[in-house]
């Protein structure tokens, strides 16, 4: 997919490269991706390494600021956090105008982007205290925008965040706590939590992140540019997926469960239907987040003793297409999304609020990148060119005479 254009500037040919398959808009010196090799890598450290002894919110300051905190760091970023989790009450008339069954990711990007109408003190990217001050509202009230979207959806009253509960803990009790019973936390559930926005964090220049960077270049707020992203996210070709595997592995099911006929479908390429789930534009082996997620899904269903005919299902579909021409020549294997849903469905979330888990998870990443992009001297607005293919040129041609 990459040839060169037919425009010449005054500073040279433009390349033509569908999906940017072969281009770098950026230097980053935040994850490193091998997916020739399946390697993943935080700020240097591997992906294996945080996702078994790191947390989340260790691994969110690792993205932003570029080192492991220590102790003392630590405590006040958490601090900090902490201290932002409330919503401003107005904006839970946002949700009031909201049909009930919205889809929960377009709340959230409505609601971040409306924090930038509440936070007009913090729209200057080029001051280091509104940067941290925008950061550290955001780490800290997407999970409780989060909650809010899933309390409007079930009709409930929002749960208020508790302070002295960790991150995860406290997202879970404001999404399934209700007025009438205190939801119990559980250390599997919130382990695995934890586990999984760790391998979410950051994925360098994709979809979403290319979208926060291209709409940041242009000076926008933090609010807007995050906005913007996870609308990006939401797409079934990107974030989306997770949600869209749940729904294909419900559709096997509801048709007898045999894997073998859906691949059939897939190869065949009938309808445009995919296995969702598999495949990855850099990954050409496995994705190695995969790897940790099969491992924590069979986990976290034995531990909370959930017995789900869709795993098998799963399981099924990952052994047959890794052993068929179809899937093996053209290098797809499972990524990130494959098992995710499963586990988020054991915790109890439902199938619409997968892709918002993805979004929590990602947020370090997308304000680390917006640092990095707004912090390199010489920094430019994201302006790609295109190959023109329409008429040259036409004379107008009144109304009444066409
Ligand atoms: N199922 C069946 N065939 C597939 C799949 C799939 N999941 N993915 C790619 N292919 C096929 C394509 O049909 C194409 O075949 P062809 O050569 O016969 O035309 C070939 O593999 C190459 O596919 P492209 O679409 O060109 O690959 P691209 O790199 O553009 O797309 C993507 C990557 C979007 C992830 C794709 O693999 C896909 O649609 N996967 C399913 C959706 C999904 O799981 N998305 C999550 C990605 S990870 C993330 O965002 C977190």
């Amino acid at each position: 997919g990459f040839e060169i254009g037919k425009l010449r500037t005054q500073t040279g040919l433009v390349t033509l490269d569908s999906g940017y398959g072969n281009t770098a808009a950026y230097k980053s010196a935040i994850t490193y991706l091998d997916g020739e090799q399946g390697i993943l890598r935080y700020r240097g450290y591997p992906i294996e390494q945080l996702a078994e002894h790191g947390t989340f919110l260790e691994t969110a300051y690792l993205l932003i600021y570029g080192e492991l905190p220590t102790v003392d760091q630590l405590s006040a970023f958490r601090g900090e956090i902490t201290q932002h989790t409330l919503l401003h009450e107005d904006v839970k008339r946002f949700y009031d105008g909201f049909p009930r069954d919205a889809h929960p990711m377009a709340m959230l990007s409505s609601v971040v982007s409306a924090l930038s109408t509440f936070y007009q003190d913090s729209h200057n990217p080029f001051d280091e205290d509104q940067r941290h001050i925008s950061t550290i509202r955001l780490l800290a009230k997407l999970p409780t925008i989060a909650a809010y979207a899933y309390k409007k959806s079930i009709g409930h009253p929002v749960v208020y965040p508790r302070n002295d509960l960790g991150y995860v803990e406290n997202f879970l009790r404001m999404t399934f706590s209700v007025p009438a019973e205190e939801y119990e936390l559980d250390p599997v559930v919130v382990g695995a939590l934890d586990k999984l926005l760790i391998l979410h964090a950051d994925h360098e220049q994709n979809c979403s992140t290319s979208t926060v960077r291209l709409v940041g270049s242009s000076q926008a707020n933090l609010f807007a540019s995050i906005s913007a992203g996870i609308n990006a996210l939401w797409g079934p070709l990107h974030g989306g997926a997770n949600q869209a595997v749940l729904e294909m592995l419900e559709q096997i099911r509801e048709a007898g469960g045999n894997a073998d006929t859906f691949l059939e479908k897939v190869k065949n390429k009938e309808d445009g239907v995919r296995l969702m789930g598999f495949g990855h534009r850099v990954y050409k082996s496995f994705d190695p987040r995969a790897k940790i997620i099969k491992a924590a899904a069979h986990d976290v269903l034995s531990a909370l003793g959930k017995n789900d005919e869709l795993l098998d299902i799963a399981l099924r579909l990952e052994e047959r297409a890794l052993s068929d021409d179809y899937f093996v020549s053209r290098n797809l294997y499972p990524n990130v999304d494959f098992y995710t849903g499963l586990i988020y469905r054991a915790m109890g979330f439902p199938t619409t609020m997968f892709t918002v888990l993805f979004a929590l998870g990602r947020l370090p990443g997308w304000v680390a990148q917006w640092h990095e992009m707004i912090k390199e001297p010489g920094s430019r607005i994201g302006r790609p060119r295109q190959i023109y293919t329409g008429v040259v040129e036409r004379d107008y041609i009144p109304v009444e005479q066409r």
